[in-house]
Order: C-alpha cells, then structure tokens, then sequence
C-alpha cells in the first residue's frame, strides 16, 4: 500500500493507488480531505481521498457505482448519513441503532457495507481529553443524529442514566424511548426539559452538547451550569469556534473540558484503516493542521 512517491513537496500516485471519498451535497465545506490528506501524506500510502459532490437523488446512483470505479470506500456526510441505509449491501449494529452511516467500506467481494463510526470516536475524544472518566448519569443536550451517536457511545462506556434534553421535547421522548427498546442495555434514558434546570444537572457526571447551538453563526447556547457537580466532564461536539462559550464556561468553573475537534479526527480513523491498511494516530500536529484548515489557511 505504500508506494506513493514525494519528491519535494510533490507527491504522486501509482496506477495501483486505492482510492476513497467523501460523498455529501454540498461537500465543498467538508474537512475529511485536508484530514485524510494528511495521514496518506504522514504515511506516504499510495491513496487518495476525493470529495464527490453528489445531489441526493443521485445518492443511490453514485453510491452503487463506488465499486465499479474501483473505490475502496466512502465517508457520507449531509444530508447522505439516513439515505445510505436502504442503499448499502449490508449495515452494522451501531449503524443501524445510530440510524446513519457515515462510513463505508467495499470489500473484495463488490459488497458495500454501511457503518457508523461517530460513537467510537466520541468516546475515544472523551477518554482522550478526560482519561479514566467513568461515569454513570450524563445529561445530553440535543435529540438529532448526533445525539444518538454520543448516546449509544455512553452506553457502551457504561453509562447507565441518560438524561436528555431538547428544544422540542417530542423528539427527546422519541430518543429515549428508541434507546430504551433498541439500544441502551441496562442504562435507562429519559427526557427532561428544555433547556435543563440546575436540578436536572445534579449528580451528572458529564454535560454533552450535541445541539448547533454555540457555533458560529447559530445562536448562543444559554444554560446555568449551577447543579453540575464541579468534577463533572463538559464536552461540546461543536468546533467551531473550539472554546465554544460553554467549554468556556466549563473551564473557568474548573471541569475538566472536552471539544469538538476530537471526535472529527476519530471516528474518522476506522475508515482509514480499512481503507488504506494501517490506523492513523491522533497527534498534536494533525490537530494544528486541522485548526489552520478551520481558520482558512
Ligand atoms: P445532527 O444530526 O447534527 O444532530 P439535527 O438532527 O438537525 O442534526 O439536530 C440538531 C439538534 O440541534 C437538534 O437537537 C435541534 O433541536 P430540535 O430537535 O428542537 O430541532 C438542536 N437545535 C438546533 N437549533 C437549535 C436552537 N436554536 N435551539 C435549540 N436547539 C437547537
């Protein structure tokens, strides 16, 4: 798999190159291929990582014909993640709890399969900015895709009181209760309202916000951090800006914090190494690669 030439700052392909994708609509803002750039260029791996930018009636179309065209694999991204599911040869267990796929990998046999890797790298985001955490009741703020992830990542860390809460309370009920049929094992989860009541955040061992409140150009998440226990993780999925004012907040409160930027770079690694044969590490520098990307450079 390696085999991929540099000479000077130029770097070639072998006519043997493996090649993958993100496929999203529109995929022009997508930050996999400055991410995945980076590691076939660490590694020198003969491969390449395209963006595709598909329209979503063209989803099934252009999904079908990865393996055809000889692709390795795909990351799907919005509006893609559900539409993939009736469309892949085969979907995992997270995928299908999650409800979405994000990553898919095409094996020597043609077949595509449809994973989910966003609860994986979660959890290894959350164990990387607070190792050893092992808590048992976390409050999620938020009900969409990105919710499901984090929740079914606490699940599988042993998390077993989940409180959610979001602005239309109908779907945190709806959460819940899917969690509670499909996927929570022997943690219980359960609305509360929006947004949460000092009361809500007692006994919490971490606050998630999975909402796109806090980002640039959203509106600004208010919430009384009074109730959250002071050794109580905050983690926030938004990394745009990176110190959202609730990690912010957190941090002059004295929380051990967690951003969003982590989460981007591992889950993205389980498709690489599919992809490309080796698993890519986190470091310092993939981070302040990413971050110029983020800031334009
Ligand atoms: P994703 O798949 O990224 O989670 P999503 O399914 O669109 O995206 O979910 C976005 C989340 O942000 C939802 O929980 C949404 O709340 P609603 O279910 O009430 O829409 C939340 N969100 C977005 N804008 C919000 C706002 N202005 N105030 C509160 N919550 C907001």
């Amino acid at each position: 798999m390696s085999g991929a030439v540099t000479q000077g700052r130029v770097r070639s392909l072998t006519g043997a190159a493996r090649v993958a994708a993100v496929i999203g609509w529109p995929v022009s803002h997508s930050l996999s291929p400055r991410l995945h750039g980076y590691w076939l260029a660490r590694h020198g791996v003969d491969g390449a990582y395209v963006p595709l930018a598909v329209r979503p009636d063209s989803l099934a179309q252009a999904v079908r014909a990865l393996p055809h065209l000889g692709f390795v694999g795909a990351n799907l991204t919005l509006p893609h993640k559900e539409g993939a599911l009736d469309i892949v040869d085969s979907v995992s267990d997270a995928a299908r709890l999650i409800g979405a796929i994000n990553t898919l990998i095409i094996g020597s046999d043609g077949l595509i399969r449809g994973h989910n890797t966003d609860a994986e790298g979660y959890l290894a985001s959350l164990l990387e900015a607070v190792p050893g955490f092992d808590g048992r009741r976390a409050v999620i703020l938020g009900a969409g895709g990105a919710a499901r992830a984090v929740a079914v990542a606490l699940v599988e860390h042993r998390v077993t009181d989940l409180l959610i809460s979001n602005r239309t309370e109908q779907r945190a009920r709806e959460l819940a209760s899917h969690l509670n049929r499909h996927g929570a094992g022997s943690a219980a989860a359960r609305a509360i309202p929006w947004p949460p009541r000092p009361s809500d955040l007692e006994g919490a061992a971490l606050l998630v916000n999975t909402t796109s409140l806090g980002m640039v150009g959203q509106g600004p998440l208010t919430l009384a951090l009074e109730g959250l226990p002071r050794s109580a993780a905050v983690s926030d999925i938004v990394y745009v800006p990176l110190q959202t004012p609730l990690l912010q907040e957190a941090a002059a409160r004295g929380h051990p914090v967690c951003d969003g930027l982590g989460m981007l770079l591992h889950q993205a690694r389980a498709g690489f190494e599919a992809w490309f044969g080796l698993c890519p590490d986190v470091t310092e520098d993939l981070r302040r690669h990413m971050l110029a990307g983020l800031q334009g450079e």
